[in-house]
């Protein structure tokens, strides 16, 4: 299975699989639209011939070492297959490909599986972050760095 770069005309199947996903805090099209336009952003993706399998979203501001996972979404169909783990692995070769020098990520705190997922990737959790979400949830900060090991402080 293939990793591919997603296009404007994968805006409908990813902003489908945000409402099988979640009920709050959707990437709705106008911001996968400028995700998609904006050259410091990036968005992955995973498909087979059903359809959209799951989906990645980076950003990488020029002015800082971190490339940031906004959102990592497996559709229900293709979870516990090793998606996210290979999302993750992607996130990692376009952190290496930027010169980053570390990945970051919020996650919700009760978010069991997915915290798993990204620590068995070498994330650790480096901060918290209640209330974070518009339901009034709580997040936690990741990090993965990727020249040192200081950056856990
Ligand atoms: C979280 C998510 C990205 C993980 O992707 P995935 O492709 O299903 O994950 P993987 O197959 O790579 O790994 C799943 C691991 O979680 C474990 N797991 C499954 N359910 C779990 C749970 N409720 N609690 C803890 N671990 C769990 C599995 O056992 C597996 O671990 P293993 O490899 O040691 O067996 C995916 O489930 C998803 O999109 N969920 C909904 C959206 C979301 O929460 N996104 C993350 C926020 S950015």
């Amino acid at each position: 299975m293939r990793i591919r770069r997603a296009r404007p005309t994968d805006i409908p199947a990813l902003e489908r699989l945000e409402h099988e996903l979640y009920t709050e805090d959707l990437v709705d099209a106008d911001e996968w639209a400028y995700h998609l336009a904006n050259p410091a952003h990036e968005v992955w993706l995973y498909e087979d011939g059903r359809g959209l399998l799951a989906d990645l979203l980076l950003t990488a501001r020029a002015a800082s070492t971190n490339l940031r996972i906004e959102g990592i979404a497996v559709a229900k169909r293709a979870q516990g297959k090793g998606y996210g783990k290979r999302l993750i692995d992607q996130a990692k070769r376009r952190a290496k490909a930027r010169g980053k020098a570390r990945i970051t990520l919020e996650v919700r705190r009760d978010n069991a599986r997915a915290v798993k997922v990204y620590r068995d990737a070498g994330f650790r959790i480096v901060g918290s972050l209640p209330g974070y979400y518009e339901d009034g949830g709580d997040a936690v900060r990741m990090l993965y760095p990727l020249r040192g090991s200081s950056a856990f402080g």
